[in-house]
């Protein structure tokens, strides 16, 4: 019997990450959900024992780290794909930054997807084969007002997704990122309850016109993880209905043809 495949997903309780697990489930392979919210991650996992697996897990936290990747290699013996989509979000406007919020979300965003990409790397290198995909967004792309931590996460995560994918390029890994426009998820929801996302500007600024749900964001990281992928490294895919394609000329700006 082939030798199946292990996944790891951080923040894998929620939005995004579950969604990513349930793909992951439904292509074959085994999965790891880690996630700080360890009852959220045991409830799923308990729709499939034999394939998921919850792990509690802080990225902020080295030690949590460390063990988190210990059990799950005690239980599977090996790492095939990280999946790095905990991610937190606040806003804070540059005059009166709020340093707790700037130091939270860069720790929780860039730091720990650095600290889960070294764990990996431990198991990955050992067998020179592997692959990690990390969550950016559109905000790495583009500015936007008092999105300072959350934007300056994601444009990190970008250069960090492309050093590790040369560095590692000899070695068997392959590291990308996604880069989703606005999901149907509970961060969008906080967003809107916090009264600092306008869901219709939101609408009319996507092309597309509609939010995407979490599984069209996690069907392109299984791809990306897939042997479909096996040439590609060190890119960042928008998955975003055209957000970063529009530079905001509204259509009503075209005259009518004659
Ligand atoms: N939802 C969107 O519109 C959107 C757009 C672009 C990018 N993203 C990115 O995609 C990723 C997933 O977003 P989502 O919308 O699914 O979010 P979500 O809030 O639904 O899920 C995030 C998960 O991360 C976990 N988490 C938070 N802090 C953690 C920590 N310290 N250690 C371990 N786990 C932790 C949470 O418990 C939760 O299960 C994030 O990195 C986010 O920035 C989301």
């Amino acid at each position: 019997m082939p030798e199946a495949q292990i996944a790891v997903v951080t923040g894998g309780a929620s939005g995004i990450g579950w969604a990513t697990c349930a793909e992951l489930r439904r292509t074959g392979w085994k999965v790891a959900l880690a996630d700080l919210d360890i009852g959220r991650a045991e409830e799923r996992a308990a729709s499939d024992s034999d394939v998921f697996f919850a792990v509690a897990l802080d990225v902020r936290n080295q030690t949590s780290v460390d063990e988190c990747f210990q059990k799950i290699t005690d239980r599977w013996d090996h790492i095939d794909l990280l999946v790095n989509s905990a991610g937190i979000q606040a806003h804070t406007r540059l005059a009166e930054l709020d340093w707790l919020a700037w130091e939270s979300v860069l720790d929780v965003n860039l730091s720990g997807t650095l600290r889960c990409m070294v764990a990996a790397s431990r198991y990955m290198l050992a067998r020179k084969r592997g692959t990690i995909v990390n969550l950016s967004s559109v905000a790495g792309e583009r500015g936007a007002p008092g999105r300072a931590p959350y934007n300056a996460s994601k444009a990190a995560v970008v250069s960090l997704t492309r050093t590790a994918a040369v560095e590692w390029a000899l070695s068997g890994l392959r590291v990308n990122a996604v880069a989703p426009g606005y999901v149907e998820t509970e961060m969008l929801a906080e967003f809107q309850q916090s009264g600092s996302l306008d869901l219709s500007h939101i609408l009319q600024r996507t092309p597309m016109g509609r939010l995407a749900s979490p599984l069209e964001i996690a069907s392109v990281i299984c791809f990306l993880a897939s042997e479909a992928a096996s040439f590609i490294t060190g890119q960042v895919i928008a998955v975003d209905g055209g957000f970063l394609a529009d530079y905001g000329v509204p259509s009503s700006h075209v005259p009518d043809s004659a």
